[in-house]
Order: C-alpha cells, then sequence, then structure tokens
C-alpha cells in the first residue's frame, strides 16, 4: 500500500521494521569497539575465544541461510489490496467478499516450480500464483497457478511427481527445465498428466511478465453461505494488461542476459508507480448441478469451460508496494490451502485434501518450528487468542495461571465466540473405505484435445516446437514413443508432428470416432472472461 492510504496490514508492519541506524552494536545491544580485528594474543598470534563479538558475528553468519521450499523456490511477492464489486453474501460468508466498503491487505508470492531459489526466471515451467488475504475473520490464502489445471489427480503421487520433475538426482541436472528423462518417464506413464503437459508445452509456460499471467485456483472450492448453503466455485485471476507470453527463442536469450527478468519487471513496475492489477473471477456451480458435466468437479486435471459456466468478475487486486526485506517478507511467507476464513470450504478433490496437510508440515521445517505464524509477514491483522504455548522461537509472553480449556479459574484463556465462527460445510459422507478413483476420473484426453482445438495456427507451431524441443532432449528413445503414443490420443496430427521431431515411429492414425473432433473452443486458453 503506498504511503497515503496505509492499510492494516502496513500499519502492523510499521512496528517490525528495522532500519540499523545508531552505533554497530551486538545482538544483545553492546556497543562494538573493533570489527575488522579479532581479538588475538599479540599481533601475529592466535585468535582469543573470548572475543564474543567475532563469534557471535560469525556464528549469526553460519545460520543466514534456511531450506529453500520443496518446490516452488523461486519466486518474488509484493503487497496491495483487494477490493470486491458487490456483495456476495447469498453466496459466502466471507466478509471481503461481502462488502464492496471493505478492502483488504494481500500478500502476493509468484514462483517458478522445478528450480533452485538461484534458478532463472523465463524457464518453461508453470508458475506458482499464491495470494494471502488478511482478511478481518483471519487470513485467507488462495494459493494458485497460472494455468487451470494440474498434473495428478490424487496428492499421493505429488512425491513422484517432483522426483521425476525435479533436477535428477544423480548429477542435478537439468536445472529448472522440462527436457529431461524423469519427467517425460513420469508423465508418459501417468496420462491423465497429458492435458496438464499440453498446458506446460504452450506458451503459457513462458509468461513474459508476472504482470501479465492469469491465476487459477484449480481445484474446485465452496462458498458457504451464513445459511450453511453450498456452491462449488473455482477461482480465477485477469491481468487487466491482459495475458502475455515470450516466445521461445527470446526466453531462452533472457535466461542468460537476466535471470532476474519477471522479478525486476515486477519490481520495477510497482517501484515506478506502474501498479499491476488484476480481476478475481469466480465460476459457481449449485451443489444440485454437480454431476452435470462430463468430467468429475473433483478431478484437478479438468477445467470447467467457460462456454459452459460462465466467469463472473467479483473484485479487483491491486500490488503498490514491493517488500522492505526479500528474505523476511517473500521468503518467510507460508501459504497453504487450509488457510480458510468463514465461507470458504474444500471439496473432495484428492489433490486439495493431500495439499492441505502438505503445506503446514513442510512449513514446520522450512520455518523452524510451530511459530512462524507469528512473523511479521504471516501475522494476521485479525485477533489471535488460544491455548497454544511455547515452542521454538515463541515471541508473544502470554500472561496468566491458565491456559487450558475449560477452565473456571479465568487467567486469561479466551472462550468460545458465540458468532463469525468457521463452520465446516455439512456435507453428507459415505463409503466403503477404497484405495480406487471413480470412473468419472478416467478420461484423461477429452480436455486436452479441447485445449489443443483451441490452438490458433501459430499456438499450435509453438506448442509441436516445444514438444520437439523438450521431448527430443530425452535421450531414452522408448519414453520418447511412449509420449508420442499418449499424443495420438489428442491428435494424430499433433503426434505425428511431434514423432518426426525427436526421431520415432509417427503412430497410426486411430481413426477412431472422437479423435481431431472439433470440440467448441475453450475461452479459457485464449482469451478473457466475459
Ligand atoms: C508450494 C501451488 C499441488 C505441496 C506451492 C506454491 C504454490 C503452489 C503457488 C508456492 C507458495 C509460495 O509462494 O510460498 C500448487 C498448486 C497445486 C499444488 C496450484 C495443484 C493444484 C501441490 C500438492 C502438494 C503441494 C499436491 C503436496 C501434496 C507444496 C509444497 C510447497 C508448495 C510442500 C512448498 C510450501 C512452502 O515451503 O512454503 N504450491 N501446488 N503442492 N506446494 Fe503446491
Amino acid at each position: 500500500m503506498n504511503e497515503e492510504t496505509p492499510d492494516a496490514k502496513n500499519r502492523q508492519l510499521e512496528n517490525d521494521r528495522t532500519d540499523s541506524e545508531g552505533p554497530l552494536t551486538t545482538e544483545t545491544g553492546v556497543r562494538v569497539e573493533d570489527t575488522d580485528n579479532s581479538l588475538s594474543a599479540g599481533e601475529r598470534g592466535p585468535t582469543l575465544l573470548e572475543d564474543f563479538h567475532v563469534r557471535e558475528k560469525i556464528t549469526h553468519f553460519d545460520h543466514e541461510r534456511i531450506p529453500e521450499r520443496v518446490v516452488h523456490a523461486r519466486g518474488a511477492g509484493a503487497y496491495g489490496h483487494f477490493t470486491p464489486y458487490e456483495g456476495l453474501s447469498d453466496l459466502t460468508a466471507a466478509h471481503f467478499l461481502s462488502d464492496p466498503g471493505v478492502t483488504t491487505p494481500v500478500f502476493v508470492r509468484f514462483s517458478t516450480v522445478a528450480g533452485s531459489r538461484g534458478s532463472a526466471d523465463t524457464v518453461r515451467d508453470v508458475r506458482g500464483f499464491a495470494v494471502k488475504f488478511y482478511t478481518e475473520q483471519g487470513n485467507y490464502d488462495l494459493v494458485g497457478n497460472n494455468m487451470p489445471v494440474f498434473f495428478i489427480q490424487d496428492g499421493v503421487k505429488f512425491p513422484d511427481f517432483v522426483h521425476a520433475v525435479k533436477p535428477e538426482p544423480h548429477n542435478e541436472i537439468p536445472q529448472a527445465q522440462s527436457a529431461h528423462d524423469t519427467l517425460w518417464d513420469f508423465v508418459g506413464l501417468q496420462p491423465e498428466a497429458t492435458h496438464m503437459m499440453m498446458w506446460l508445452m504452450s506458451d503459457r509456460a513462458i509468461p513474459r511478465s508476472y504482470r501479465t499471467m492469469q491465476g487459477f485456483g484449480v481445484h474446485t472450492f465452496r462458498f458457504v453461505n451464513d445459511r450453511g448453503q453450498g456452491t462449488f466455485v473455482k477461482f480465477h485471476w485477469k491481468p487487466l494488461l491482459g495475458t502475455h507470453s515470450l516466445v521461445w527463442d527470446e526466453a531462452q536469450r533472457i535466461q542468460g542476459k537476466d535471470p532476474d527478468y519477471n522479478r525486476r519487471d515486477l519490481w520495477e513496475a510497482i517501484e515506478r508507480g506502474q501498479y499491476p492489477e488484476w480481476e478475481l473471477g469466480v465460476q459457481l456451480v449449485p451443489e444440485e448441478n454437480e454431476h452435470d458435466f462430463d468430467f468429475d468437479l473433483l478431478d484437478p486435471t479438468k477445467l470447467i469451460p467457460e462456454e459452459q459456466v460462465p466467469v463472473r468478475p467479483v473484485g479487483r487486486m491491486v500490488l503498490d508496494r514491493n517488500p522492505d526485506n526479500f528474505f523476511a517478507e517473500t521468503e518467510q511467507v507460508a501459504f497453504h490451502t487450509a488457510n480458510v476464513v468463514p465461507g470458504i470450504d474444500f471439496t473432495n478433490d484428492p489433490l486439495l485434501q493431500a495439499r492441505n496437510f502438505s503445506y503446514l508440515d513442510t512449513q514446520l521445517l522450512r520455518l523452524g518450528g510451530s511459530n512462524f505464524q507469528q512473523i511479521p509477514v504471516n501475522r494476521p491483522v485479525a485477533e489471535v487468542s488460544n491455548n497454544q504455548r511455547d515452542g521454538f522461537s515463541q515471541h508473544r509472553v502470554h500472561r496468566g495461571q491458565t491456559s487450558y480449556y475449560p477452565n473456571s479459574l479465568g487467567g486469561g484463556c479466551p472462550a468460545l465466540a458465540d458468532e463469525g465462527v468457521y463452520r465446516h460445510y455439512t456435507e453428507k459422507v459415505e463409503g466403503a473405505k477404497v484405495r480406487k478413483r471413480a470412473e468419472s476420473f478416467k478420461d484423461h484426453y477429452s480436455q486436452a484435445r479441447l485445449f489443443y482445438n483451441s490452438l490458433a495456427d501459430w499456438e499450435r507451431d509453438h506448442l509441436v516446437a516445444a514438444f520437439r524441443f523438450e521431448l527430443g532432449k530425452c535421450e531414452e528413445l522408448a519414453v520418447r514413443q511412449r509420449e508420442v503414443a499418449n499424443l495420438v490420443n489428442v491428435d494424430h496430427g499433433l503426434a505425428v508432428a511431434v514423432a518426426e521431431g525427436v526421431g520415432v515411429e509417427p503412430p497410426e492414425d486411430p481413426g477412431a470416432a472422437g479423435h481431431g473432433d472439433s470440440s467448441p473452443a475453450l475461452s479459457q486458453a485464449n482469451t478473457a472472461f466475459g
């Protein structure tokens, strides 16, 4: 937020900012005499252990690094705010969506997925688009990507998928690229990845700027209103500057000339006062229409075509302040799909359910224990009061005798609120315990084909060139052949074009009904809402 209109989060952070002014001191506030010469026994003698300044300075430095994120390690963030266009209280109890008079502070982190913290920005990869809303009802995180679907249907496959997509374990090559054997081996063996691979080989995977990137919540979530009624919802972010990509040759050159290209662009635009904006849109499906689609709403490898359910614009987000400190804010921010507020709930999407476990678990390690919500960038503007105590790096000084519920002694223990509480949607659940996915998750190709059919000729040329480039780097011919066999289920012409480019047998035309049919183009692939 700019200085004219300081918001709640900005005001809160005021107490945490440190300008490092004044005389040099130790961490305990003792003024330091000399920070260039260690205390030694004689001018040419050994350094003395009693030099607490040397020990503290070096020890602190030795401990400066924390683990990078296990995925999405490289990113850039900014603060801003969100304002809804209209009240959505008929749909959701979430206040930040219910009152156009309420402006909610946000922190957004954009990221690549596969590369390490120091990798280049303009690689072919998915981009993360994670938004933390500091609402008056608590923090809500919309942890999305710049593509509307995902590689796998069930989170139990995520460790396998990430092991395949990350640099290979024996030599840590390649850094942040889609061109390697393990990736193609995995996705060829998991046909459910085909739709997402089409997006990954498209120009969507090389965005020109974070400011010109769409965002998607991917999963079907649930709005819940004050009466407990649910509505399925998919979230979309649309950049007001339009959606723009680089071309591959340009992206590769930029990797060498300016590996910080996207990060720098975001930072400099905000410094110039050219604040990037996005419109939040929702696709809404009434509970009773859950089964009206030829795919499963719980399947994260599928989108809802906008021809079937239009996107309704509901609000606007502006990013207008760069962080003060990359590590303190962008590195330590902790997003989590399970950070929800009243009015927003989950569905049984098996990928989402695994994510709801994974983020907190990894952050307990990455951020050193259970008190990371107290880190300034994570701290809610809503009041926090509970009986959780102690742990590493506890910054709160809890007062009072008691820290349990129920208690009759008083002494600082919070009582349960009568209103404004988070209530889970009362979904009826029944069924045998099984390790088996419903038949409605089994069609892996129709939407991949819809995507292909939605592309202009030049976009198809780029897609084929990307498949040839990336798959052509895979050394194992059998793996190349398997991926081509997958693609023939999307489009025979595509599969032949790729086969010819990567030196494997062009597949037979299966000639089966449904192949290459001209399904309606997906506006989501190309255009804006409305
Ligand atoms: C990090 C998105 C699937 C585990 C992230 C981040 C984003 C993201 C945007 C970066 C957050 C940040 O900027 O700090 C997504 C999307 C997914 C998906 C859209 C699918 C629709 C999964 C799954 C799992 C997972 C299935 C695990 C089962 C993680 C972990 C991190 C992460 C562990 C690192 C978090 C941290 O260290 O703070 N994801 N992800 N993700 N994701 Fe996902």
